[in-house]
């Protein structure tokens, strides 16, 4: 497995690749890799000739300091379990190397931004595109994958792969959730021991929601929801709203069927999101 630390590292290992007409998956990844990373991992190499994984804690997609800082780095163990599992170049830039060129394109994905994290984490989403679509030039990779419980996200950068035609198939993957149900993230990794412990509530919440979307209503459902969070102090509620699947919008009809719920909800100052499909 080869390390890059830079883009032209990354581009001549890219054309190499090419030149043999191997297929590419790329892994985009902000690293601290739990099982869901490679469980992504996994299957992007069963369905690749290689498997190129980016480790980059991007620093434009944070609107709030403190959580960069505080999002979990382990290089070395990163490394390592990409390489144990096959991986074939990990791409591990800085900051500085990624924004040497900066950023210009100013991107709009309109209404699809404007619910869930858009208004919750202004800038958000511009900063993961902007990052997101540097990766697809540099990687010439022939499939991308992305995890569904960062639903909005994927919304969003197929529509980047729309608006851009970058020539490029985007995969997106069911939830990885730990024994317990809890969404396997890498901020699970700053809960403390307790808040671990009730962490899993979540996905609790949401499936029982699922098995009363036959008899109650969209709008039931949501306070039905609001308020499982909202008895339990541990946990403060920032949204949950039932969306359409692929507009993103919320539903007004009373029929959940075919429409996903997601939460992002803080537990012992950790803000951690998860979803549901109706
Ligand atoms: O989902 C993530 O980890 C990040 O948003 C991504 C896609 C790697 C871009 O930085």
């Amino acid at each position: 497995m080869q390390v890059c630390y830079t883009i032209n590292e990354l581009l001549s290992a890219v054309d190499k690749f090419k030149q043999e007409g191997k297929t590419i998956g790329l892994l985009p990844t902000m690293g601290a890799l739990h099982q869901g990373h490679l469980s992504l991992a996994r299957r992007a190499k069963e369905e690749n000739d290689v498997l190129i994984c980016s480790v980059f804690v991007n620093p434009i997609q944070f609107n709030n300091k403190e959580d960069l800082e505080k999002y979990p780095r382990d290089l070395e163990s990163d490394i390592r379990m990409l390489e144990e599992i096959g991986c074939d170049v990990v791409f591990a830039p800085s900051a500085e190397e990624v924004y040497a060129e900066k950023p210009t394109i100013a991107y709009d994905f309109g209404a699809l931004e404007q619910v869930l994290e858009g208004p919750c984490r202004p800038g958000h989403f511009n900063g993961v595109a902007t990052i997101v679509h540097r990766l697809f030039n540099w990687s010439k990779a022939d499939r991308a994958y992305f995890g569904e419980k960062d639903y909005q996200q994927i919304a969003i950068v197929k529509d980047l792969v729309r608006q851009y035609s970058i020539p490029i198939r985007i995969v997106e993957c069911p939830v990885y959730r730990d024994e317990d149900g809890l969404a396997t993230s890498s901020r699970n990794k700053r809960l403390s021991e307790q808040a671990r412990k009730i962490a899993p509530k979540i996905h609790e919440i949401l499936a029982k929601s699922k098995k009363m979307s036959t008899t109650l209503s969209c709008s039931q459902i949501k306070s039905f929801v609001e308020s499982e969070f909202n008895m339990r102090k541990e946990f403060k509620l920032e949204y949950f709203e039932i969306v359409d699947a692929v507009t993103l919008q919320p539903i007004k009809q009373t029929s959940v069927k075919g429409a996903v719920g997601c939460v992002a909800v803080w537990l012992d100052g950790v803000r951690l999101i998860d979803i549901q499909k109706y």
